[in-house]
């Protein structure tokens, strides 16, 4: 496994401890911060304290553009939204503009979505290069997945499109995901991992057997930035803790 590695005791610590590390990160950062969120259900507590002080004042809220690293293919008030759950947790709660906020739209055709999605993040970026992300947020999936892209799913092998519609025949349903391209061009990447569930994931991804192929997130590899895993002791593997 490469990376930085941090555990910490449970799940409340490990929100705090991220939400210090988003903080800090942003505090630093010139004039502007971008920041891709995690879906799933582990960065609700992470951001709820960003909302709250003193990552409430803390955080250059001026500084920040928001951006997801993917979303289910539902519309923003959907209770599987990724949006809809940043939205309750921090965004109805902080000083951003509408034009900090970069959705994807899930209500959209899956296709157009992810084609209008890309679109924005070039005209942000201005233009072909790879956009380079501040600070990438992603959970872990007990299979392994991360973001949207999950084991066996025709986004593992994109190498050109920065967002892509992502057919998940485990899941009978299609996402949106940024893909392994953009995700490994970030400054930071930060696993956000809690509770027993991850164990056995984790376990296979810091004690990795030769000639298994690597899972998902173990291609999240950044190319010229910093790998970090933020576990709690309920998720880490005997061999880490
Ligand atoms: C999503 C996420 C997904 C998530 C993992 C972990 O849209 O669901 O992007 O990759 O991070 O499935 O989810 P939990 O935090 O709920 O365990």
């Amino acid at each position: 496994m490469n990376g930085q590695l941090e555990v910490v005791a449970d799940a409340g610590t490990l929100a705090h401890r991220a939400a210090e590390f988003i903080a800090q990160r942003a505090a630093h950062a010139n004039e502007r911060f971008t920041l891709v969120l995690s879906g799933g259900s582990t960065p609700r507590a992470v951001y709820q304290l960003l909302a709250q002080a003193p990552f409430m004042n803390e955080i250059p809220w001026g500084k920040l553009q928001l951006f997801w690293g993917d979303e289910r293919c539902v519309p923003p008030d959907d209770a599987d939204s990724n949006y809809r759950m940043a939205r309750e947790a921090l965004l109805d709660h902080v000083p951003l503009t509408p034009a900090q906020i970069h959705r994807m739209a899930g209500e959209r055709p899956p296709s157009e979505a992810a084609a209008a999605y890309e679109q924005d993040l070039r005209l942000l970026f201005g233009g072909d290069l790879l956009p380079r992300f501040d600070l990438v947020l992603l959970g872990l999936g007990e299979d392994g997945h991360t973001a949207s892209l999950f084991p066996g799913t025709a986004a593992l092998h994109e190498t050109n499109h920065w967002v892509v519609a992502n057919e998940v025949p485990q899941l009978h349903t299609e996402r949106l995901t940024m893909s392994f391209p953009v995700l490994n061009n970030a400054k930071d990447v930060v696993f956000l991992v809690s509770g027993p569930g991850k164990r056995a994931v984790l376990q296979r991804i810091f004690a990795p057997v030769a000639g298994q192929e690597l899972l998902p997130s173990q291609r999240i590899q950044p190319t010229h930035g910093a790998l970090h895993w933020l576990l709690d002791q309920a998720a880490a593997p005997e061999l880490v803790r």
